[in-house]
């Protein structure tokens, strides 16, 4: 397989979607929309600006333009900060820190701004800053498999550069052609392969954290088994950049899979689905590498948006599976085995199966671009839920029910293979009379059925007030002290996570 192998599909599409994106239409400031009172910080003056120069240069920071630093990926919150910092070495970062923390200066670290909860832009003023300069990748060690880098990496570059080695990072997602890997650590990212590889909280070996008075934690490990004491590392592993800004990151990377297939599948019924996913686990054992859901909702938005081909069409289910083996004879048979016990007892309808890297990337953008399209249709109320498999769709159904009349579209996909459904309601404008029809409800359904209210995305701004429906109130509370303990002053990406 080439170093632009199958497993960064429609890249450049997101890419540039990302920025068109960005460039057209803004939201309502979010402290507008939502009513959010301003925390005691500090306000910027010329002495702190003048202060910032000297730490980064003139040419590292920003106080124009700076819209595509405010508003998120969705266009569902916009900041309103005056200042953008670009520092490119962790003593950088340290002064700034330190300076903010005395100061008592709000700061909102900012990886690619992918982010689809609010988290990555300010609220109020907060000064934003970006890791995009500290981009290099120090170190990848192909007997190990070991890669280290700095936070603002991108993750598909890592990923390109791993391949030099035979190796795959293993994390990817849609966005990875501007996400960080930073973003990716502090969001504890999950993507299409957790299945396989696990999440962040596995694979990430170490790393380094910049904590808010500016003290450097270097928690960095090229070790998988290191047993001495608390494992620090995993507060800032999904802790959305309020416990501290992570600077260098060290991941086990697995090795280039030899062989691989996909099969887009069409399927009469969600228990169909749910069959199909067991026999895919049973027959396919440890080459199964993905397994994702898409509804014919979600599937007629990539298509029609980006004007794809899908292979299939007319059934209300696909399910896209893939296969990442060594030996390519032996996987189809496995492969085969499988699609055949499905069409035989009719819980697949019609399909198509190949190992063609080009083929395999135009079934992958009929699943990656769902997002990017559906971002397209209209605001986007986006909500990311763990559900028992047995009730994984039933929520579509029912939005389809209560909003589907005030809504474009109401639709369901994701990675059905770790429980984490993705329900999308595009609407043509945000309103409030939608808004309440929606949340708290989806998140009251989650919480009924004992699942997590953010499978993946993390919590940022849009759900930190929905926290205790997956949280106990002991468990916010540790939250809190822990927080109190790392940013006493609270700087770093206020109004985020816990409120
Ligand atoms: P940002 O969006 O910039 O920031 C995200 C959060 O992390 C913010 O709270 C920010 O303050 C914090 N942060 C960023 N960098 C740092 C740092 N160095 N130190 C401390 N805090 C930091 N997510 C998934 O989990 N799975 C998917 O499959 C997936 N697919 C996506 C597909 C598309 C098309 C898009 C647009 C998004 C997708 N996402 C997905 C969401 C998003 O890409 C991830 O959350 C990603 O990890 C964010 O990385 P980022 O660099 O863009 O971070
Ligand atoms: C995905 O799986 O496509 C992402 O998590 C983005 C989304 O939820 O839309
Ligand atoms: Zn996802």
């Amino acid at each position: 397989m080439s170093a632009n192998g199958f497993l960064k599909p429609c890249s450049n599409v997101v890419k540039s979607f990302c920025r068109a994106y960005k460039a057209s239409g803004i939201p309502e400031l979010t402290q507008v929309r939502h009513n959010v009172k301003r925390g005691n910080y500090g306000t910027l003056d010329g002495k702190d600006v003048a202060f910032f120069e000297s730490i980064v240069g003139r040419n590292h920071m920003l106080q124009e333009d700076l819209q595509g630093y405010n508003v998120d990926f969705l266009r569902a919150v916009r900041g309103n900060s005056q200042l953008v910092l670009k520092p490119n070495s962790s003593e950088q970062v340290s002064a700034i820190l330190k300076y903010c923390n005395e100061r008592k200066l709000a700061i909102c670290p900012q990886g690619g701004n992918t982010g689809l909860v609010g988290g990555s832009v300010p609220v109020c003023d907060e000064i934003v800053l970006s890791l995009t300069h500290l981009d290099k990748i120090l170190h990848i060690d192909e007997i190990t498999g070991i890669a280290s880098c700095e936070a603002g990496c991108i993750l598909e570059n890592l990923d390109l550069k791993a391949r030099e080695s035979g190796l795959v990072v293993p994390l990817d997602l849609g966005a990875k052609s501007s996400c960080h890997i930073g973003g990716n650590v502090s969001t504890n990212a999950g993507g299409l392969r957790v299945l396989r590889y696990g999440n962040l909280h596995g694979s990430v070996l170490g790393v380094e954290a910049i904590l808010a008075n500016g003290e450097i934690l270097d928690l960095m490990s090229d070790f998988k088994k290191d047993n001495t004491g608390y494992h620090l590392k995993h507060l800032f592993i999904g802790s959305e950049g309020t416990l501290g800004v992570v600077t260098k990151v060290s991941i086990l990377c697995a090795p280039q899979p030899q062989a691989q297939h996909v099969a887009f599948l069409g399927v009469p019924s969600f228990d169909d689905v749910l069959k199909n996913f067991r026999n895919a686990r049973q027959f396919l054992g440890e080459i199964l590498s993905s397994c994702e859901l898409v509804d014919a909702g979600s599937l007629d938005c990539s298509v029609s948006h980006f004007k794809l081909n899908s292979p299939i069409e007319g059934y209300p289910f696909y399910m896209l599976i893939e296969t990442s083996g060594s030996n390519a004879e032996h996987d189809m048979e496995k492969f085969n085995r499988f699609l055949e016990n499905g069409i035989e007892k009719g819980q697949i309808l019609d399909g198509t199966i190949t190992g063609e890297v080009s083929k395999m990337r135009e079934i992958w953008k009929l699943r990656e671009l769902v997002s990017v399209a559906l971002a397209e249709d209209g605001f986007c109320f986006k909500y990311d839920i763990s559900l028992p498999l047995r009730e994984f769709y039933h929520i579509v159904e029912v939005m389809k029910e209560r909003v589907g009349h005030l809504a474009n579209r109401v639709c369901g996909y994701g990675h059905l293979g770790d429980s984490n459904l993705h329900l999308n309601i595009t609407c043509p404008e945000f309103t409030p009379e939608i808004y309440k029809c929606v949340e708290p409800f989806v998140y009251e359904f989650t919480s009924q059925l004992k699942g997590s209210i953010s499978a993946e995305h993390g919590i940022g701004f849009l759900k930190r007030n929905y926290l205790k429906y997956s949280k106990s109130p002991a468990a916010i509370e540790k939250m809190r002290e822990m927080k109190q303990l790392l940013d006493p002053n609270g700087i770093l990406n206020p109004y985020k996570v816990l409120n």
